[in-house]
């Protein structure tokens, strides 16, 4: 397993301190040079509204980082500035860089992105309704020679068997999972070196997300890179070597999945579990939010 960005010596967690500076200041994971790094990244929307306000991520090779928050912290903008999204929605990396393949991206236009192999699976579904399941699979793989892109497809539909018994289908009679199961198909048709998915789970039933989980455990295993932000925080700290926590465009914690998994601030904030691991009922929950900023 890749061991996580910016991992300290004695896998020490980072915090962020005083609610002054954004606590990370990780410079490159053990395991050479990474795959995606973000550094003092500021995102502006329309020109005046800052939302992310200098943060810095890494994404080791083949490593899977999750990033974690509350609603309106910025995960989806982190994505969108990567991928290049961000400028059809009058969005603009306005300080800091990123790079992949330690190559500048963030001027890149979205579809120059997908050429490099970054792929955004997007928050929503977003299918080519009236077109069929293998339709929307073979439009994720147009950059492919078609040789190629039929081998991509077999793949696909090896790691979704689901999609190949649904493979005339209309995309738009599909269910919720089914949807989330052919975006993430499409994506891969694509062959990404680093693909980037944006709430899997939501909305979707227990077994359902279950299964996406569980394809993309088996993504893990090839050599594809991860970055998935999500609700479901025990899911995603299960699947990723690393996890951030964002807050009002900072990040406010960042450390390995398993010292995330431990640490006491998650469990109660997003898992639910008070120190001895009981689970706290919803008001409880409710109480805390309220009382709980991830910056004092
Ligand atoms: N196109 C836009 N123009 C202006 N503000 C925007 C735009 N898109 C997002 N924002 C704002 O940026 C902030 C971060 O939004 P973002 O969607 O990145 O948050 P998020 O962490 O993904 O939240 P959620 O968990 O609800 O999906 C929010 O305050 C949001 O209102
Ligand atoms: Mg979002």
């Amino acid at each position: 397993m890749v061991a996580g960005p910016g991992a300290r010596p004695g896998g020490a967690l980072t915090e962020g301190a005083s609610g002054s500076a954004p606590s990370t200041e990780s410079s490159g994971g053990p395991g050479g040079s990474p795959l995606l790094e973000l550094s003092n990244v500021e995102v502006t929307y329309s020109g005046v509204i800052l939302v992310l306000k200098g943060i810095n991520i890494i994404v080791p090779e083949r490593g899977c980082v999750a990033l974690l928050g509350p609603n309106g912290a910025g995960k989806s903008t982190t994505l969108k500035a990567v991928s290049g999204v961000l400028k059809t929605e009058e969005g603009l990396v306005s300080a800091g860089q990123v790079r992949f393949a330690g190559e500048r991206i963030d001027t890149l236009a979205a579809e120059r992105t997908v050429r490099r192999g970054i792929l955004h699976v997007m928050e929503g579904r977003k299918v080519l309704e009236h077109m069929t399941v293998e339709q929307n699979l073979v439009a994720g793989g147009h950059l492919q020679r078609s040789r190629d892109a039929k081998e991509s497809l077999e793949l696909t539909y090896e790691y979704f068997p689901r999609l190949a018994d649904l493979r005339g289908r209309t995309s738009g009679y599909l269910s919720g999972g089914e949807q989330q199961m052919l975006v993430i198909g499409r994506a891969l048709m694509a062959r990404p070196k680093l693909m980037m998915i944006d709430e899997p789970s939501l909305g979707l039933a227990p077994l359902m997300v279950e299964e996406i989980f569980s394809i993309l455990h088996r993504l893990r295993q090839e050599d594809l890179a991860l970055v998935i932000v999500e609700q479901n925080t025990a899911a995603a700290l299960a699947l990723a070597d690393y996890g951030y926590v964002l807050d009002n465009g900072r990040i406010v914690l960042d450390g390995t999945a398993e010292s995330l998994r431990s640490n006491e601030d998650i469990r109660e904030f997003y898992l639910g579990l008070g120190a001895t691991g009981e689970r706290k009922s919803f008001r409880d929950i409710k109480h805390y939010r309220r009382r709980k900023r991830w910056l004092g």
